[in-house]
C-alpha cells in the first residue's frame, strides 16, 4: 500500500525560543526564507505523500495561511521582481491537500499523533517533527529511505541517529538487534533515559513510519515520561507484539528546537546556498 499521508505534530508551546514564540508558531521560525515546517513538507512530498494531517493547536492559525494563497500579496507583487519569491511555495501547495485538526491540552507526542487518527484512518503513515530539520543532500530524503525500507518489511519505523551517551536524556533511545546494515529489530525502547539507565546510544529522531495499529496502542498507553503519553511507549508495546525497525537514516539532522542547533542549521544551509550561487558564476 502507498503511504501518501504524513502527520505532523505542530501544537506544541516551543518554549525554548520564547519571546520569538509568543504569538508565532515554532513551526514557522524561518531557516533562511522558509519556515520549519515547509521543510518537513517539502520532504514528504519528496517521498511521495501527497496528504499533510497538522496537528495544530491554539495560536497556530499561521500554519493554515502558509498552506494557502495570499490573495491580497499575490497580485500586490504579480508582475515585479518578487513575484518569482513564492513559486516554490505555490508549487508546493498546489501538490498536496491540507488537513487539521487540533489536539486540545498538550499529553504528549503519542496524544498529538492519536488525535490524528480521524485525519489518517486505517492506512500506514509518515510521521515529521518539524523542529527536527533532516537534510541529506545528495540523495533522497530520510522519509524517502524509510519508505523504501517500509515497502520491504511493511512495519512501523523509527529513525535514529548515535548520539553521545550523556545526551540520551534529551531523547527516546532504542536497544536492539542489527538485521541488515543499519537496520535494527527493536527489542527495547526508553523515553528520555538518564545515560546509566540508557540501553544504547541509539537515539530517535522526529521521523517515523507508523502502522495504523499504533492508534490502539496508544489508547492503551499509560502516561509515562513527564506524565505525558509518549509514543515511544506505544511503539515498544507494537514491538513486543510484532516488529518495529529502527533505522539509522543517511543524512544530516539539525535539533532546530534548540537554540544552538537552530543556528546551525541556518549556518548550514546559508553556506551550502552560497556554493551554489558560487557555482552557477
Ligand atoms: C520527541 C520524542 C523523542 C524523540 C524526539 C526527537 O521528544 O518523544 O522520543 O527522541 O522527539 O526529536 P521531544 O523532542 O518532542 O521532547
Amino acid at each position: 500500500m502507498k503511504i501518501t499521508k504524513c502527520l505532523f505534530p505542530a501544537a506544541g508551546y516551543g518554549t525554548r525560543f520564547l519571546p520569538a514564540t509568543k504569538a508565532m508558531p515554532k513551526e514557522m521560525l524561518p531557516i533562511l526564507t522558509k519556515p520549519l515546517i515547509q521543510y518537513g513538507v517539502e520532504e514528504a512530498v519528496e517521498a511521495g505523500m501527497d496528504t499533510m494531517a497538522i496537528i495544530t493547536g491554539r495560536g497556530k492559525r499561521a500554519i493554515e495561511d502558509h498552506f494557502d494563497i495570499s490573495y491580497e500579496l499575490e497580485s500586490q507583487i504579480k508582475g515585479t521582481s518578487k513575484e518569482p519569491l513564492l513559486n516554490e511555495i505555490r508549487a508546493l501547495i498546489n501538490k498536496c491537500t491540507f488537513t487539521y485538526t487540533r489536539q486540545r491540552e498538550m499529553k504528549g507526542l503519542g496524544d498529538a499523533i492519536l488525535k490524528g487518527q480521524a485525519l489518517i484512518g486505517k492506512e500506514p503513515f509518515g510521521v515529521v517533527l518539524a523542529d527536527d530539520l533532516c537534510i541529506n543532500h545528495n540523495g533522497d530524503g530520510v522519509l524517502s529511505q524509510m519508505i523504501k525500507l517500509n515497502d520491504k518489511y511493511k512495519c512501523s519505523i523509527v529513525a535514529i541517529m548515535e548520539v553521545p551517551k550523556e545526551e540520551t536524556y534529551k531523547y527516546g533511545v532504542i536497544a536492539g538487534k542489527e538485521i541488515e546494515d543499519g537496520v535494527y529489530m527493536v527489542s527495547d525502547m526508553v523515553e528520555k533515559p538518564e545515560p546509566s539507565e540508557a540501553p544504547s546510544n541509539l537515539a530517535i529522531i522526529g521521523r517515523y513510519i507508523l502502522t495504523p495499529d499504533i492508534f490502539d496502542a496508544i489508547k492503551t498507553t499509560k502516561p509515562g515520561k513527564n506524565g505525558e503519553i509518549q509514543i515511544t511507549d506505544a511503539l515498544l508495546a507494537l514491538a513486543k507484539k510484532g516488529m518495529v525497525l529502527a533505522y539509522k537514516f543517511k543524512g544530516e539532522r539539525f535539533d532546530c528546537g534548540s537554540v544552538d542547533g537552530y543556528v546551525q542549521a541556518t549556518n548550514h544551509l546559508y553556506n551550502l546556498q552560497n556554493k551554489k550561487e558560487k557555482g552557477k558564476k
